[in-house]
């Protein structure tokens, strides 16, 4: 098949790019047409045979083990690594609360971090006494500003793979080695990283990641992961526990008595899920890794990404706020006689959808494996057009 013609039968699958120029994955990637037949089945099926016999609860273990491995394989991680969440900001919490804090003891994190990020560490401040260390980071010298916030009473690093406002990718093994050398703890937000840059957990050494299933890898709300690496399990005491959370249906006993899922991330689960979600994102993963193929969608968004780059350089006032080099699929930019939330507004009504953030105030888009050249051209030319009127 060839490229175009691949391109073509994507774009079919995903009818939300062609309606519209989606340029927005960054905050809720586009949905497949398989994924929405999935979990209209399983809708179905709940509501035909109903939720409460046994092979429904045999089907749903099924879904979770094939989800868990996809997400598993996707960061090269063990199936024991991935607890199953509900989005990025709720693996975050999950460390965020489960490490033994003392008072006095400090985090750093940066002011690009996103809300999912940074709130979680802020209520550590508010309940234990953590001192929490907000800095300014720069892509270029990152390592040495985190290692500079850095001392002896810190014990975690908090950070963004890919950064949601200028979307620059951070180096992340190397943040994770500096971080490690200090003793220091490593929480990584990786909701613009899933799915748009490819990723080797182990090989990163990275001890905790956060990632959602909504944004790049394109499945419904309420899916996500968490990666906990296998040998540091025993520094993240769950937070919240239920029957999903025990080793097995024996895990307990009426002493006060529990057993987590020994040696797994299943650990941090909790309790009843939403079946034709997480369904649909069982789907929709193996669509994405057997059917399109991880390395095509990472070269693709990449491809993307530079030829939109490319392009906006072309608009004169044009300022691109993405750092140069390997691009992760967000690019934040800037036209001088365009105001960010006024021009997304405009954009909207002519059919293409990107956001603007506020901190810096700017535009953003996402170029996904789904996006087309004429999409970006027709981006720039409705640039162009308000920049004339
Ligand atoms: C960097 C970053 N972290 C966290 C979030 C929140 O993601 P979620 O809704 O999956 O918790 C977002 C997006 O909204 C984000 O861009």
């Amino acid at each position: 098949m060839s490229e175009i013609e691949k391109i073509t039968q994507i774009r079919q699958m995903m009818p939300a790019v062609r309606n519209q120029v989606y340029l927005n994955t960054g905050t809720c990637g586009p949905l497949s047409t398989l994924t929405i037949e999935t979990m209209n089945q399983a809708n179905t099926l709940e509501l035909e045979a109903g939720r409460a016999d046994l092979s429904g609860f045999k089907l749903l273990g099924e879904t979770i083990d094939e989800l868990r491995g996809a997400f598993a394989r996707l960061v090269k991680a063990r199936p024991e690594e991935i607890a199953l969440t509900h989005h990025t900001t709720e693996g975050i919490n999950i460390v965020a609360h489960g490490l033994r804090w003392q008072p006095g003891d400090e985090v750093v994190t940066t002011t690009s971090e996103h809300e999912g990020g940074l709130l979680p560490v802020y209520a550590l401040g508010q309940r234990y006494g953590v001192q929490v260390k907000v800095i300014d980071i720069s892509p270029e010298s990152v390592v040495e500003q985190l290692e500079a916030a850095i001392t002896a009473r810190t014990r975690l690093l908090v950070f963004s793979h890919v950064l949601w406002n200028t979307g620059a990718r951070l180096p992340l093994a190397e943040i994770v080695a500096m971080a490690h050398y200090h003793h220091v703890l490593t929480l990584v937000d990786g909701a613009q990283s899933a799915g748009s840059i490819p990723l080797d957990l182990p090989a990163s050494g990275v001890d905790f990641y956060a990632l959602p299933g909504q944004k790049w890898l394109c499945g419904p709300e309420g899916t996500g992961a968490l990666y906990v690496r296998q040998d540091r399990l025993g520094l993240v005491a769950p937070t919240f526990v239920g029957y999903s959370t025990l080793e097995d249906v024996n895990g307990y006993d009426f002493t006060g008595y529990f057993l987590p899922a020994r040696n797994s991330a299943r650990r941090y689960e909790v309790g009843t899920l939403y079946r034709p979600g997480f369904k649909g994102m069982a789907a929709n993963l193996k669509w994405l890794e057997e059917t399109v193929g991880w390395d095509w969608i990472y070269q693709r968004i990449e491809l993307m990404a530079e030829y939109a780059r490319n392009a906006l350089q072309t608009l004169p006032g044009v300022t691109i706020l993405t750092p140069p080099g390997p691009q992760a699929g967000l690019v934040t930019f800037n036209v001088e006689s365009l105001d960010p939330a006024k021009t997304m507004a405009k954009l909207a009504k002519d059919g293409i959808i990107l956001r603007y953030i506020r901190h810096p105030y700017a535009l953003r888009i996402s170029t996904g494996f789904y996006n087309s050249e004429e999409d970006i051209d027709r981006l720039v030319s409705a640039l162009r057009t308000y920049m004339d009127a």
